[in-house]
């Protein structure tokens, strides 16, 4: 079973915009999404200087990756949240 992934940036920027409570995903995740999910910490991913995010990062900051597609103003729900969409969205297109 293919699992899904999220990169939670650690880096300082995100760190600083609350990105350390991201690290207690693990923690948080529902049975049935932990089983189905890898969690890894990342250095910064490059993601805040990219130009649609850079120049107001506290306004995008904290970043996540969940396979990879990232997730700005990232927050345990909503990393939760696009999880359950993604294994809802897998598991029709398993009995499809
Ligand atoms: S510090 Fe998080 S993407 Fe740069």
């Amino acid at each position: 079973m293919k699992k899904h992934k999220v990169t939670i940036c650690t880096g300082t920027a995100c760190f600083v915009m609350g990105g350390s409570e991201l690290l207690l995903l693990e923690e948080q995740l529902p049975g049935d999404l932990k089983a189905v999910t890898e969690i890894e910490g990342s250095p910064c991913s490059g993601i805040c200087n990219r130009s649609e995010y850079s120049g107001a990062q506290a306004d995008h900051a904290p970043f996540a990756l969940v396979d990879g597609e990232v997730i700005e103003q990232a927050s345990l729900q909503k990393i939760i949240d696009c999880l359950r969409t993604l294994e809802t969205e897998s598991q029709r297109l398993n009995y499809a």
